[in-house]
């Protein structure tokens, strides 16, 4: 595939980076990953809004203007065949000729980004979708999990604990036992018709999926939602849980911890909400 790296386009083959990267050396760096399908993004100018906080959370300068970015996912979406493209984009503090902990004063950030093909667009079809089995885990991860870093290691040893038992997700609680995420997606509940799931703060990433999906809700008005804490025993108890990210968008859980949700079976109130989100998130 043809990928992006400072400035230019190359195959993925020849595409180097310096080990010196502290991107490589320390994680120092800030990420996105958004879907496009036939040539359209979802959620472009909302991805690049959290990329821009993030980078400015972590003091990274990048004076790019947000055409410059739609320029490169433009082009790379085209050279690689237009189809159901995943978008990884990548920005790292650069490398600095030594490893010391403080952000270098003269090094430029390394961009970086690639396609990667994904499944079709989900549809809100209960014999076609696939439902998740899910396990729980106490999150370990820091307390700015509000930033898109690149250092996902905290998030991939909660994924691993959930893929070694053979489920697809792990869904992440803190200590006094309220959900805070899933290791790659945020999560909610359903519980009498009302869709709930926790309020953003620094433990969960501000998902655009989730941002899209509570606004369609929202605007449509069917379903009432809401923003507030949500236990283990209410995610035990609920008629249905479900997670959320990009290339997924809202995928219904039928297990939790080796337990039935609800009666088992997909709910209603996801296939609502995915028609919703699939009719308005472009
Ligand atoms: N994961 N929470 C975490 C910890 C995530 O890593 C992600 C996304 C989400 C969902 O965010 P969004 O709706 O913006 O995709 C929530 C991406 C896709 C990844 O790391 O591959």
């Amino acid at each position: 595939s043809t990928v992006f790296l400072n400035g230019d386009y190359l195959p993925m083959e020849e595409a180097r980076i310096s080990p010196m990267d502290r991107g490589f050396l320390f994680g120092d760096g800030i990420y996105e990953v958004l879907p496009s399908y036939a040539g359209r993004m979802v959620g472009f100018d909302p991805h690049m809004e959290r990329m821009s906080q993030g980078l400015s959370a972590v003091g990274i300068k990048l004076d790019w203007s947000r055409t410059r970015w739609k320029a490169v996912c433009d082009t790379l979406i085209e050279r690689n065949g237009s189809g159901n493209l995943g978008l990884y984009l990548h920005v790292s503090r650069g490398a600095d000729s030594r490893r010391f902990h403080a952000y270098p004063e003269n090094v430029s950030p390394t961009v970086f980004a690639f396609t990667f093909e994904i499944p079709a667009e989900p549809v809100a079809d209960k014999s076609r979708v696939k439902a998740f089995r899910v396990v729980t885990d106490r999150d370990l991860r820091w307390e700015r999990c509000h930033i898109k870093s690149t250092a996902l290691l905290g998030n991939v040893m909660h994924f691993q604990h959930g893929y070694q038992q053979g489920v697809d997700e792990t869904l992440l609680f803190n200590e006094r036992e309220e959900l805070t995420e899933a290791s790659a997606c945020n999560a909610y509940i359903v519980k009498d018709g009302v869709v709930i799931t926790p309020p953003l703060d620094q433990y969960k990433l501000p998902g655009i999926t989730r941002y899209i999906l509570l606004d369609l809700l929202r605007k449509d008005g069917q379903i009432p939602v809401q923003e507030r804490t949500v236990t283990k025993a209410e995610v035990y108890a609920a008629d249905e849980v479900w997670v959320t990210s990009s290339s997924k968008e809202v995928v219904p859980v039928i297990a939790v911890d080796g337990r039935p949700v609800g009666n088992g079976e997909v709910g209603d109130i996801w296939l609502q909400a995915q028609k919703i989100y699939s009719a308005g998130k472009f």
